[in-house]
C-alpha cells in the first residue's frame, strides 16, 4: 500500500482517499475470495464483537461486504471533491492454508488502520473527511479482532493445517465449470462497471441508485457462483493470478481498471452488450448443468440479468430522449 501522512491540500485529501480506495477494492475481493476458498460451517469460532458463535466462513463474506461499501464511500466523496476515483488495485494473494489467509487479513486491516488513524490534517481542514477515515478506521479495527478470534480457535481446535479448496485438474475439460468460471469474471467485472458509474452520476440520486441495484445483483450472483463452483469440485479463481512454488498465489489485477463511458449516454452504451453477453452465456450453461439446485440458481441469475437488460435498454432510450442531457 502507497502511503500518505500529511494532509495540507485538497489534491492531498483525495490522494489519501485513492490510497484507501485501492486497498478496500482489493479486500473487498481478497475477503470473498478467501472465505468461498474454505468450507462452509466447519469452523466457528466465537465472535469478540458480537458475542456470538458465528461460521468464520460467513463472517469474512460479512467482513468483504463491509469493505466494498467502504469502496462505494470513498468513491462518491472523491468524485464529489473533484477527483477520480481509482480502479486499480492492491495485491489479492491466497495461500494454501486458510489461516495464512486468515493471517494476512489480520495483517492488512492493521496495514489499513494506521493509514486512516495516523492521517495529519490541519486543526479544522476537512472535517467531513477526517470524520469518515476515523468511522472507516474502527470498521477495521472490528474486522480485526474478528479476524484475530477465527485464528485463535483454528490453533486451538488444530486446524492450522486445514487447506484451501484446490481445482479439481478433471475440470479443465469440463465445459460447465469453465464456462462458469468465465461468467463469474464477467460478474465481477460487471459490478465494478456499474459501481464506477454509481460514482459517476452519484450527484443526483434517480441513475446512481438504479445503477446500484444491477451492481448489488452482480455482487451477489459472483458470490453466489462462487459457492457454485465449489458443488462443482473446483474453486474460485484469482484474476490474472500467478502461483509460486509454494502454492501462492498473487494477482495486481483482479479486476479491470479501465472502463469505457464517461457521461451518460456513452456510460450506458457499454452496459447494453455485456449484458447480452452475459445472458448468451448463462443461457448456453443452464443446458449444459442437469436439473437441481445449480440449475435453479444459475436460472434465478438469468431471470434478474433480463431484468437488467429491459431497464439498461430504457435508461439509454430514456437519456437519448433528452436534449443536451450528458
Ligand atoms: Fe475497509
Ligand atoms: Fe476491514
Ligand atoms: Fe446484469
Amino acid at each position: 500500500m502507497k502511503k500518505i501522512k500529511q494532509i495540507k491540500t485538497k489534491e492531498e485529501a483525495i490522494k489519501l482517499l485513492n490510497i484507501a480506495l485501492e486497498h478496500e477494492w482489493a479486500v473487498s475481493l481478497e475477503y470473498t475470495i478467501h472465505a468461498y476458498s474454505m468450507p462452509k460451517g466447519k469452523f466457528f469460532y466465537e465472535d469478540p464483537i458480537m458475542k456470538y458463535k458465528t461460521d468464520a466462513r460467513a463472517q469474512t463474506i460479512q467482513i468483504g461486504i463491509d469493505e466494498m461499501y467502504h469502496s462505494l464511500q470513498l468513491g462518491i466523496i472523491i468524485t464529489q471533491m473533484g477527483g477520480i476515483p481509482s480502479f486499480e488495485t492492491d495485491e489479492v494473494v491466497r495461500y494454501p492454508r486458510i489461516i495464512d489467509n486468515l493471517k494476512r487479513d489480520k495483517e492488512t486491516e492493521d496495514i489499513v488502520t494506521d493509514l486512516y488513524q495516523s492521517a495529519e490534517f490541519k486543526e479544522g481542514d476537512f472535517p467531513k473527511i477526517q470524520n469518515m477515515v476515523l468511522n472507516i478506521s474502527y470498521d477495521e479495527v472490528r474486522h480485526s479482532k474478528q479476524f484475530v478470534a477465527m485464528m485463535e480457535e483454528m490453533k486451538k481446535n488444530r486446524f492450522e493445517d486445514a487447506l484451501c479448496f484446490q481445482p479439481n485438474p478433471e475440470n479443465e475439460d469440463k465445459e460447465e465449470v469453465q464456462l462458469l468460471h468465465e461468467i463469474t469474471r464477467t460478474e465481477n467485472e460487471l459490478m465494478h462497471r456499474y459501481l464506477k458509474y454509481v460514482l459517476l452520476f452519484s450527484e443526483h440520486q434517480d441513475l446512481s441508485q438504479r445503477l446500484f441495484k444491477n451492481a448489488i445483483d452482480h455482487m451477489r450472483h459472483w458470490d453466489k457462483n462462487s459457492g457454485i463452483l465449489v458443488k462443482m469440485g473446483d474453486v474460485i479463481q484469482i484474476e490474472n493470478a500467478e502461483k509460486d512454488s509454494n502454492g501462492v498465489e498473487r494477482s495486481h489485477s483482479p479486476m479491470p481498471s479501465l472502463y469505457a463511458g464517461e457521461d451518460r449516454p456513452t456510460a450506458l452504451e457499454t452496459l447494453i452488450p455485456v449484458e447480452e453477453t452475459l445472458l448468451a452465456k448463462y443461457e448456453k450453461l443452464i443446458s449444459l448443468v442437469p436439473d437441481g439446485e445449480i440449475k435453479d440458481q444459475l436460472q434465478l441469475h438469468m431471470a434478474l440479468n433480463r431484468e437488467h437488460l429491459f431497464t439498461q435498454e430504457w435508461l439509454l432510450k430514456n437519456v437519448q430522449k433528452i436534449k443536451g442531457l450528458k
